[in-house]
Formats: C-alpha cells, sequence, structure tokens
C-alpha cells in the first residue's frame, strides 16, 4: 500500500507547530490552474488529541511546480488563510503546510453527510460520479445563509480581505436540504486591500456571484430560476444597506 510520512506545519517559522501525518492513499478529485487537489486517507501521528490518532481523511493541495512557483503559491495561501481566520471568516479548521513547502493539509469538507462543491465549473457538483446525489429541490435555510454571506462580506473588508469568487465553497446536506458555506480556496485571495465600504460590496458581489453558479449547477431545473430571482433581489436589496463613504 502507498505510504508516505510527512511533516505539516500548522504556521510558518520557528516555532511552527508539528505534525507528523502519514497518507497511507489518495486519490484525485480535482485538478486546476494551481495543481490538484486529492482526498487522502492519513494516520495522523504523535497527535495530542486522543481521537485524532486514528486513521482520518484529509484534502491534499499540491501545488505544481510547472512555474516554479509552488512554495510561492502554498505560502501566500497560508498567509491568507491565517489573515482570513484572525478576522473570524469561516474557513476550515485545519490548514497546513507541508515541509516540502508545496503540499496544503485541509479539513476534508466531505464528511458526516455533507459534500463540499467548489465555484469552478470543473469541480464536481451533486451530480457527478463523486456525490451521486440528486440536484437540490429546496434550501431550508436559504434566508440565513443570505445574511451570514453579507456578514462575512462585511468582515473581511473591515480586515482588509477581498475574497474573489473562486474563494467561495458551498456545503450541502443534501438529505436535509441544508446549505452552507466556506472560504476553502485561499488562492486568489488578496489581504491587504484597503477596508472600504466598496471593498464590502465587492465582496458581498463576489459572494454572489458564486452562490448564483452554484443555483446553476446543483439546483433541479424548474426551480433554478425562481431561486436566482430571489438572489438578484436579495442582491440588491442588501447592498443597498452598505453605507456609502
Ligand atoms: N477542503 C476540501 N474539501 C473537499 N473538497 C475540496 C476541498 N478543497 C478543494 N476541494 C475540491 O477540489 C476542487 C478544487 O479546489 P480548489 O478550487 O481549491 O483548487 P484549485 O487548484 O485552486 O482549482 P482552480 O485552479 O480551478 O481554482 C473544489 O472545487 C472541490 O471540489
Ligand atoms: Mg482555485
Amino acid at each position: 500500500m502507498y505510504s508516505e510520512s510527512r511533516e505539516f506545519l500548522k504556521n510558518t517559522g520557528e516555532n511552527a507547530k508539528k505534525a507528523y501525518v502519514s497518507v497511507l492513499n489518495e486519490r484525485k478529485i480535482s485538478g486546476g490552474e494551481y495543481g490538484d487537489v486529492y482526498e487522502a486517507e492519513t494516520k495522523v501521528e504523535n497527535s495530542s488529541v486522543k481521537s485524532r490518532q486514528g486513521l482520518q481523511k484529509f484534502i491534499l493541495k499540491k501545488y505544481s511546480n510547472r512555474l516554479g512557483l509552488a512554495s510561492e503559491w502554498a505560502s501566500n495561501a497560508i498567509k491568507n488563510y491565517n489573515n482570513a481566520r484572525k478576522a473570524g471568516l469561516r474557513v476550515f479548521p485545519t490548514f497546513r503546510v507541508a515541509r516540502d513547502e508545496s503540499t496544503i493539509l485541509m479539513t476534508n469538507g466531505n464528511l458526516k453527510g455533507w459534500v463540499c462543491i467548489g465555484t469552478n465549473q470543473e469541480s464536481p457538483g451533486l451530480e457527478s460520479k463523486e456525490f451521486n446525489l440528486q440536484k437540490l429541490y429546496d434550501i431550508q435555510n436559504y434566508q440565513e445563509l443570505i445574511e451570514e454571506i453579507f456578514r462575512q462580506s462585511k468582515l473581511a473588508a473591515t480586515a482588509g480581505i477581498y475574497l474573489p469568487v473562486d474563494s467561495f465553497m458551498f456545503l450541502v446536506r443534501r438529505d436535509a436540504e441544508l446549505l452552507d458555506f466556506v472560504i476553502g480556496d485561499m488562492d486568489g485571495v488578496v489581504s491587504d486591500s484597503r477596508n472600504s465600504s466598496s471593498l464590502w460590496s465587492k465582496n458581498f458581489s463576489q459572494a454572489i456571484l458564486a452562490f448564483e453558479y452554484f443555483l446553476r449547477r446543483n439546483m433541479q431545473g424548474d426551480r433554478v430560476n425562481d431561486y436566482i430571482k430571489q438572489l438578484l433581489e436579495d442582491k440588491v436589496k442588501f447592498l443597498s444597506l452598505i453605507p456609502k463613504l
């Protein structure tokens, strides 16, 4: 069986907390511009948390070194993750860089009845072989979701963080028709922007666009238009609540 033991660092720098993770097997789930994404079965060694000593599924994002930029991309993602987390944004609880400086280990969004769907066209949707689920007919928590997206857009803007459309990932509980989201792809995030009300508007508009893409790909045909109409009305309504400079 394929097995590789690697050291993953919690933060970069001298005092980084280390975790030794054995990758027992891995399966590619997506390929992108920056690299490839794998779902990996792992064993976390010497974990202080007892329950973590068993097998655990994580996601590995391996940056491509085609342009010699893998370690730069990975450290950029870690920097953006740390800033986003500090700002109180919804990010995955685990996001660590490997000693090789070009692989990131993160929480698997496909766990405990939830599936994780990225914004890119190529990422697997509900009906894909990966998930084999029916498209959504309804979203039970639509209203709370929009409000939370609005709040997160503001939190990010306050911290000077720009969230592009492809940073958003949606988490779906298909059985209960529940939807959640996370800022999961840190590559295009810009964490040294200037706080402004226009940054709040931009973040919110990017999030709504991500939501629209999600609906087009993952909602049943006769429901898509109703939801998108509602979404675009809410977009206008919420944008009007943002104070102008
Ligand atoms: N933590 C995660 N849990 C579950 N699935 C994930 C996770 N991270 C990524 N994925 C899956 O992998 C896909 C690609 O992820 P991501 O967008 O981060 O990669 P990328 O290399 O940046 O791709 P692109 O270059 O197309 O933006 C996601 O759309 C999602 O399907
Ligand atoms: Mg990406």
